[in-house]
């Protein structure tokens, strides 16, 4: 089986042809950095008008790159949502008509699923397993027990740890996305012990994470240090911040590698998946955790933890195997959560928050 992906829910126009035979034979991606660095995030508007310039130009040099016409496939996935709705409706619309063109099926795939499912693809891990996802918009632990069934362990109960990476690097006058370039100065600390953060939700029961205080007390840092920040504070400070989110990350995995044992003793491997995954120091200290609870881990390469439509296309494969597919009525979905029966995370105040999930 070999299917086109399309990944259009953000700020990363791609195009990819993958083989059931988890062969990747074209995986393009072009990034809209240039266009939204100027406004220091992504501009839904500007995202939507860049996917449609660029997306028909992309398909074809993926299709090029695989020696592969229309014809020769055998499907065509694209995301369906979540994700910033202008572009979700220019990748669903390119491959409805790809699909109605040559009578092809159509598969509408959910974003998270895509990255939920890349471990597969990358390492093919068997189900159940336990998936850390983290991105721009996203936070959660999942137990990942097959295609399309999901269960919520955790979840974030204020902002995405891609969202305070990115926010972090503004506060200490970064650019553009923020993690790469908090994980680059991070490298550069003379003195990474230097600052101390407090670790939100450290030892607490369950699984959910928080972020804002972190962010707020990397501000009042930023605030009492002399301005404009030297290169040594800002290395040491991102330093801390990565080092922080790292061991809270470690202590949230812990407890739902111990939640996830419980109800799936046959469980092979903490996944991690989603941009944030990208980071080397969360890599090692999770790698290092999963050791030591003597679980396998896996993270897929680097250019498979950001948006791609490599996973895309695979979650399509995962899909079609199972005899499903989307009739081309389809509405992009904003918001599609994987675990829908899951309640928002309870914040400090006993009252549900979970915006993100
Ligand atoms: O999965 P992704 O490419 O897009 C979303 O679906 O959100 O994730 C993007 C997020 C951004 O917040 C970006 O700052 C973060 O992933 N990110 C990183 C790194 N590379 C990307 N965060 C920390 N360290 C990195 N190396
Ligand atoms: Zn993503």
């Amino acid at each position: 089986m070999i299917v086109l992906g399309i990944e259009t829910s953000c700020d990363e126009t791609a195009a990819a042809v993958v083989t059931d035979a988890r062969e990747i034979r074209a995986n393009v991606v072009l990034s809209q950095l240039d266009e939204h660095t100027p406004y220091g995030g992504v501009v839904p508007e500007i995202a939507a008008r860049a996917h449609l310039e660029y997306l028909d130009g992309l398909i074809r040099q993926a299709l090029d790159t695989a020696g592969l016409r229309l014809s020769d496939l055998d499907a065509i996935a694209a995301t369906g949502g979540p994700g910033l709705i202008g572009g979700v409706i220019v990748g669903v619309m390119t491959a409805k008509a790809m699909a109605a063109a040559s009578g092809l099926p159509f598969v509408a795939v959910n974003h998270l699923e895509g990255h939920a499912l890349t471990a597969r693809l990358t390492d093919g891990v068997d189900f159940p397993y336990l998936l850390l996802l983290v991105s721009g918009g996203h936070c959660q632990l999942l137990a990942v027990e097959g295609v399309g069934r999901y269960r919520r362990l955790g979840t974030t109960i204020d902002d995405a740890v891609g969202e305070a990476f990115d926010k972090t690097a503004k506060l200490l006058g970064l650019g553009y996305p923020g993690g790469p370039q908090v994980e680059r100065a991070a490298a550069k600390a003379t003195d990474p012990g230097r600052f101390e953060l407090p670790r939100p939700m450290l030892g607490r029961p369950g699984c959910d994470f928080s972020f804002s205080g972190l962010k707020a007390a990397v501000r009042r840092l930023v605030e009492e240090l002399p301005q404009p920040l030297s290169e040594a504070d800002r290395n040491d400070l991102a330093a801390a911040f990565q080092a922080t989110v790292a061991e809270v990350m470690a202590d949230r995995c812990k407890r739902a590698i111990r939640a996830f044992r419980a109800d799936h003793p046959d469980g092979t491997a903490l996944v991690v998946a989603g941009g944030v995954a990208a980071n080397k120091t969360l890599r090692a200290r999770l790698s290092a955790l999963a050791a030591r609870e003597g679980l396998r881990f896996v993270a897929p390469p680097l250019g498979l933890c950001t948006d791609n439509a490599a996973m895309i296309a695979w979650a399509g494969i995962e899909r079609l195997r199972l005899g499903d597919s989307d009739a081309l009525d389809f509405a992009p979905r904003p918001r599609w959560p994987l675990d829908p029966t899951a309640r928002p995370a309870i914040g400090r105040d006993g009252v549900g928050a979970g915006r993100k999930a």
